[in-house]
């Protein structure tokens, strides 16, 4: 399932944390590639831990906490802290696949990747190309969104960023390890979980609704993982 999770920051927030990476110190993206995905990453980076990457992170993790779209698409157990990268100069990532399991820069505690995830900084006309392009069941999509929307999609898929030809493309990405490691699973929950809300909503006094929301706990408890 790809999700697109829109207005996490608003234009001004951007544009404030685009002006801060202006005049940030940037590291080869390489730095947290694989053996393999380091010949297909061409890009940079804010190093782990770096204050403002931290810092952005953090502002972020709160919105998503927050976020009801979020939650009820990816039931988050934890999440590797948020990274910035920035795509300029013909910079592109090739096709690849997240390693599976990351394991935070001085943690003791792993993430398993279930769902990756890319918050876009800069707007879409101030750059040409860079587009994540991602395989799904549904064949290839292409997504450039909005600054300050994210993108949400499985960590199992297949995935690039196209080379950014003019301008420059900053973004953050990070990895949740879901509550439910299927993402059938989780998407059927998802739908669910929709159905439910649109019914509080629509019909609130429902006697159904009860029954309706224990089953969807129900499976929720057969398939959760903590
Ligand atoms: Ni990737």
């Amino acid at each position: 399932m790809l999700l697109h999770i829109p207005c996490l920051f608003g234009k001004d927030e951007v544009q404030r944390i685009r002006e801060a990476l202006e005049q940030a110190d940037w590291a080869d993206g390489k730095i947290t590639a694989g053996y393999q995905s380091a010949k297909a990453k061409h890009n940079l980076q804010l190093p782990e831990g770096h204050p403002l990457a931290k810092e952005i992170g953090a502002a972020m993790l709160e919105r998503l906490w927050k976020n009801p779209l979020f939650m009820s698409a990816a039931l988050p157990h934890k999440v590797f802290p948020p990274l910035v990268n920035c795509y300029t100069a013909g910079g592109s990532f090739d096709f690849h696949i997240d390693n599976a399991v990351r394991q935070p820069k001085g943690s003791i505690e792993r993430v398993r990747t279930d769902l990756s995830a890319t918050l876009f900084f800069s707007e879409p006309e101030d750059y040409d190309g860079g587009e994540l392009e991602i395989q799904d069941t549904f064949g290839t999509q292409r997504v450039k969104l909005p600054a300050g929307d994210m993108v949400l999609y499985p960590g199992t898929s297949l995935h690039k960023v196209n080379a950014v030809t003019r301008g420059t493309r900053l973004a953050s990405f990070f990895w949740t390890q879901s509550l439910v490691r299927e993402d059938s699973q989780r998407a059927l929950l998802f739908e669910m979980d929709g159905a439910i809300q649109q019914l509080t909503r629509d019909v609130p006094d429902h006697p159904s609704l009860i029954r309706l929301t224990g089953t969807y706990h129900n499976l929720l408890r057969r398939w959760v993982e903590v």
